[in-house]
């Protein structure tokens, strides 16, 4: 597939994904949706990938949400497609097996705002502003907002912004603990994949076990997601990996790991 709406390119063993629609402020259309789609279904078996920074295009926005023009005409049947194909591409990120970080730069609105919350991690810019204001165009956020915003940040916050469609600053997203770190907008893309790359230094199948657990506490009960914990840390006990980070240690040595 030709790419027109977003950017890829290798830094080391880390993807930078750029979505690039400046014009329109990174407004995700169907367009650009199929391009995350299919560029995402690839690094998640691509060797050359151990780590994926997305961000947009431009200063001013990293996504400001769906693209407004193609909502217009939706209808009951239609509306709840719309939302559950949006839902797959995110769920694609979140699903990825391997870290996703987002490194927003500015707007993170509606669809945007999604887009980053169904990311692993988010360092987001001092420019950046966070909002779901679905309901300013009476609908709500489709695209796993209401889901995946109350895990992260709490019901009582997520329902303030899903409730008022209120935009908030970055420092207001990092107290509330919407993003892991906010730093200056010159050094957002270097930060985030100097932060890939602390993580691509690891032994990767740790990396994608821990990455597992963390997407089950999403999702499960406590008691089975410590059952899936045991298992998978019993699956790292397997590895290569494992026994020479051990050794690495006793021997006072950095570890040499081989994803195996
Ligand atoms: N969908 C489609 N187009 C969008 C868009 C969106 N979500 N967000 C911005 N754009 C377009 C604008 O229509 C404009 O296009 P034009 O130049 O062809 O008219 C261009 O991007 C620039 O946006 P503009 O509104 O002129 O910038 P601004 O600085 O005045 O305002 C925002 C910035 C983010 C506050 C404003 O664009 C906005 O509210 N966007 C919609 C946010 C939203 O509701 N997102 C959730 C959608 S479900």
């Amino acid at each position: 597939m030709t790419y027109t709406t977003i950017l890829f390119e290798r830094r080391g063993r880390t993807a930078l994904v750029t979505i690039n629609r400046p014009e329109k402020l990174n407004a995700l259309n169907a367009q650009c949706k199929a391009e995350l789609r299919d560029l995402f279904t690839r690094l998640k078996t691509d060797p050359e990938t151990d780590a994926v920074v997305l961000t947009g295009a431009g200063e001013k926005a990293f996504v400001a949400g769906t693209d407004i023009a193609e909502l217009a005409s939706l209808d009951a049947l239609t509306g709840k497609e719309f939302a559950s194909g949006g839902q797959a591409v995110f769920d694609l990120v979140q699903h990825l097996g391997k870290p996703v970080i987002a490194a927003v730069n500015g707007y993170a609105l509606g669809g945007g705002c999604e887009l980053a919350l169904a990311c692993h991690l988010r360092l987001a810019s001092d420019r950046a502003k966070f909002g779901q204001p679905e309901v300013n165009l009476g609908i709500i956020p489709g695209y796993g907002g209401t889901q995946r915003l109350a895990r992260l940040v709490g019901a009582g916050r997520a329902a303030e912004m899903i409730l008022t469609g209120n935009t908030i600053d970055a420092q207001e997203a990092w107290r509330i603990g919407l993003v892991n770190r906010v730093v200056p907008l010159a050094e957002l893309v270097a930060s985030a994949l100097e932060l890939a790359g602390v993580i691509t230094a690891k032994g990767q199948i740790a990396v994608r076990m821990a990455l597992k657990a963390v997407n089950v506490s999403m999702e499960a009960p406590l008691s089975e997601g410590l059952t899936i914990e045991a298992s998978l840390f019993g699956e790292c006990c397997s590895t290569a990996d494992f026994r020479e980070g051990t050794a690495a240690f006793l021997e006072k040595r950095s570890p040499k790991f081989t994803a195996r």
